[in-house]
């Protein structure tokens, strides 16, 4: 189970933003997928693309349908709680 934390902002967010400490902000939500990296069935490189960011985009791009939440239940940090647009 992920550390979790009341909230995260976008500083702390950008932190984590490499395959061995990847955090990614959806659907107002912070989720640590170091773990789930190797289970992502789209590889890992396409995942490190919303590493330490807003994955919401690329998540709806690409598959809208997922059922993330029960998926990365484990996977939670705390709700995003900052500013979304000074994320690169
Ligand atoms: C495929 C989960 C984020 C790109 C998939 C699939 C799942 C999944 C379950 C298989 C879907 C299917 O076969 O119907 C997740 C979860 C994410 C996430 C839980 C949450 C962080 C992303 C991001 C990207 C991405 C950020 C793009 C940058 C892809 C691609 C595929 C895929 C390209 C298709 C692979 C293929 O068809 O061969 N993902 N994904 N995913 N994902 Fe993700």
């Amino acid at each position: 189970l992920a550390k979790r934390v009341a909230s995260v902002d976008h500083v702390e967010l950008s932190k984590h933003d490499k395959k061995e400490d990847c955090w990614v902000h959806l659907f107002g939500i912070v989720y640590d997928v170091t773990q789930y990296l190797d289970f992502h069935p789209g590889g890992i490189p396409e995942l490190l693309r919303a590493a330490g960011r807003d994955a919401t985009p690329l998540f709806n791009q690409y598959h809208a349908w997922v059922n993330y939440e029960s998926m990365l239940k484990a996977c939670i940090v705390g709700p995003f709680n900052g500013d979304l647009s000074k994320l690169k």
